[in-house]
């Protein structure tokens, strides 16, 4: 079964075709980096207006690379949410007018669980079931028990700030350019842990992440206490040791978590997903720190936005649900994971 995917949540524009849920025959990405990098963030009129200049030619690549022809895809799939909701408008669109066009099934998939489904993709053997999923990407922060690929219960999740949003901030604090996350982790690996900064914690919810506090922390120890010294100029190695503390802390703090959960769940499988997870650092971390689990990382490619992943999970949850979403298919730009019951921590 082949299955064509597109990703337009954000600031990547993105088509796959995948066979059965995990051959990537194609995983066409165009960024748009070069994009905001003037702005230090995402400008969503501006995301907007590049998936419309780039979406059809990053399906026809696509459908090149795979060496196959439209006619032969069996259901498209879209990341329907959550994300920018012009972004994901111009993915919907171009998925609905496909969908429609070669008369064949829609599906909508959510992109935060389509993260975890890269590193399942990615698995040489099955895993065992339920799995700790830690979802770490620029948007979202959070575990959860996965029950299978595509059935999930919330664990925890952050109460302000995404870890990589996290990041991204501390880079900027630091005059780095976005998207902060591989700046940081360059930076850092000159540095030393040298600044006490504290792990956020949530009262009365032990395994949920707060990061706005380190981030607040990175810019006292970048601008003086009450963060208005704006004048201050900190030598490289300054630079380098906060990126380094502020990365070291905000590490354990997600390992830690981990471990409870992990615990508490039973569960020794850990499936991680999210473009924080491309850090080297995170998984040397992890693989020191929990020895006792059984970790499983995205492949090259998979960690950062991309629509293999949203064609993988695709062809599993229409199987499942063997409903052709088509035209009802609605953008959301919030979507909790498909079971969101919270039990107690
Ligand atoms: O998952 P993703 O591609 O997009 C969202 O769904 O949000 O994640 C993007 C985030 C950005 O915040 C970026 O700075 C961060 O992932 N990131 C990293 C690294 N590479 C990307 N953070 C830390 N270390 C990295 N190497
Ligand atoms: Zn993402």
């Amino acid at each position: 079964m082949l299955t064509l995917g597109i990703e337009s949540t954000c600031d990547e524009t993105g088509c796959a075709i995948v066979r059965n849920g995990s051959e990537i025959l194609a995983n066409v990405i165009s960024s748009q980096i070069d994009l905001h990098n003037e702005f230090g963030g995402v400008v969503p009129e501006l995301a907007c207006r590049r998936h419309i200049d780039v979406m059809l030619p990053v399906i026809d690549e696509a459908v090149k690379q795979a060496q196959i022809t439209l006619t032969d895809i069996d259901l498209i799939a879209v990341a329907h949410g959550p994300g920018l909701i012009g972004a994901l408008l111009i993915g919907l669109h171009a998925a609905k007018g496909l969908a429609l066009t070669l008369q064949k099934p829609l599906v909508g998939v959510n992109h935060v669980e389509a993260h975890l489904y890269a590193a399942i993709m990615s698995l040489q053997e099955p895993i065992e079931f339920p799995a700790i999923g830690v979802v770490l990407s620029g948007g979202h922060t959070a575990l959860v028990t996965m029950h299978s690929p595509d059935r999930f219960s919330l664990i925890s999740q952050t109460v302000d700030d995404a870890i990589g949003e996290a990041f991204d901030k501390a880079a900027k604090i630091l005059g780095l350019p976005y998207p902060g996350g591989p700046q940081i982790e360059m930076l850092a690996e000159t540095g030393k842990s040298t600044h006490v900064f504290k792990p956020g914690t949530v009262k009365g919810r032990p395994l949920d992440f707060s990061f706005s506090g380190l981030k607040t922390a990175v810019l006292y120890a970048a601008r003086g206490q009450n963060g208005n010294e704006e004048s201050r100029v900190l030598t490289d190695i300054e630079k380098a040791n906060i990126a380094a503390s502020f990365q070291h802390i905000a590490f354990s703090d997600v390992i830690k978590k981990t471990l409870q959960a992990a615990s508490q769940g039973g569960s020794i499988h850990v499936v991680f997903g999210g473009g924080v997870t491309n850090n080297q650092k995170l998984r040397e971390m992890f693989g020191q720190l929990a020895p006792q689990l059984k970790l499983h990382w995205p492949n090259v490619g998979l960690s950062l936005d991309n629509a293999a992943m949203i064609a993988g999970l695709g062809h599993h949850c229409y199987l499942r649900e063997k409903q052709d979403a088509c035209l009802h298919l609605e953008a959301v730009t919030r979507l909790p994971f498909s079971n969101t019951t919270r039990g107690p921590q």
